[in-house]
């Protein structure tokens, strides 16, 4: 059913597609049919030339498309009524925060492929050469604070305001989506913007640098409040992230490749309640199969195209 759906849902938008760039084409002879209209007789042709004469006839045609296509019982191929849905959470990984300008960890330019992990992100050597290793974490504060967050951050904050329950659950360390405005943000690997000191818990700090490498307490080193390979999860952190996926309705994951675990993992605990569940990767991986729908796209276009207005600041809205 859902394949069938799946299928005419599609090509029912592909033919409104297509009706929408005849009338773009037809656009640009407005002048003609406006000269037209004034020795319109019939009430139809009239009509049909107001609508052509209307600089958003386009966006009609689309809106129509929708229209026809739920009265027709097929699934809105292009947008989301977030308004459907009691509890969404965005999943994002460094896919997120790629258009921003913030490397991804993994592919071409991936941080992984420029530095080698075991020399900058765990435990090991962080206790062989704490200094590098902060130092390391102060070039990635520098590069994210150069970047700004892009439309698809913009947009799930947004929703937040709009809707009772949303919650982004990230793998991101950057902090991009409190930047963008984000409230109900759970950070499964930590933050890039705070230190801890293993005995005197965590010390945080949002300024461009660190005011100290050292605990004011007990003077250890104080290391990034990161989850590094070797490290296990947060339990609390953790716990919480689950209690939020698994009584979501609609699940959209954006920017991961769903190679780390436990996080990887995650996404079925959305599955297993039936939510909704969305993927938005211009790259297929070994997780994509467990999606309903999968966008092969980027994060801040398909996110402005997938939530359309619900996803706009109020302040881009005219009507
Ligand atoms: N929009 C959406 N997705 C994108 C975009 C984009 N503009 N650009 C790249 N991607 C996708 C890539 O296709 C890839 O699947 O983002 C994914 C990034 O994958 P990774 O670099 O592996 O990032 P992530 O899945 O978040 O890594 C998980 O690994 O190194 C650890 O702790 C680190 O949190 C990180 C974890």
């Amino acid at each position: 059913m859902s394949t069938f759906r799946h299928r005419y849902g599609l090509q029912l938008h592909l033919y409104f597609h297509r009706i929408t760039n005849s009338l773009r084409k037809l656009r640009k002879s407005t002048a003609v049919y406006y000269g037209k209209h004034l020795l319109c007789n019939s009430y139809k042709e009239r009509f049909i030339v107001f609508i052509l004469i209307d600089m958003r006839s386009c966006c009609y045609c689309e809106t129509w498309g929708v229209v026809v296509a739920s009265i027709l019982g097929f699934e809105n191929m292009k947008t989301i009524d977030p308004e459907q849905y009691e509890h969404i959470v965005f999943f994002t990984g460094a896919g997120m925060s790629a258009e921003s300008g913030v490397p991804t960890y993994r592919g071409r330019g991936g941080v992984w492929s420029q530095y080698r992990w075991e020399d900058y992100a765990c435990q090991d050597a962080f206790d062989g050469n704490p200094e590098t290793v902060l130092q390391f974490h102060e070039l990635r504060r520098a590069a994210v604070l150069a970047c700004k967050p892009h439309s698809g951050h913009t947009a799930i904050a947004t929703l937040e305001k709009k809707h009772p329950r949303v919650t982004v659950v990230t793998q991101n360390i950057d902090g991009m989506h409190q930047r963008a405005g984000s409230g109900n943000v759970i950070e499964l690997h930590g933050s890039l913007w705070r230190l801890r000191c293993p005995y005197d818990g965590i010390s945080e700090d949002i300024g461009e640098r660190y005011k100290s490498y050292k605990c004011e307490k007990c003077g250890s080193w104080l290391r990034p409040d990161i989850i590094w390979f070797g490290d296990m999860l947060d339990q609390g952190v953790t716990s919480e992230a689950i209690a939020a996926i698994r009584c979501c309705d609609l699940f959209v994951s954006i920017g991961t490749s769903g190679v780390v675990y436990p996080a990887a993992g995650f996404p079925r605990f959305a599955k297993e309640n039936n939510a909704r569940c969305i993927e938005i990767n211009p790259e297929a991986n070994e997780m994509s199969s467990l999606y309903d729908e999968s966008i092969r796209d980027t994060a801040g276009k398909s996110l402005m195209e997938l939530f359309g207005r619900g996803a706009r600041p109020s302040c881009l809205l005219t009507e």
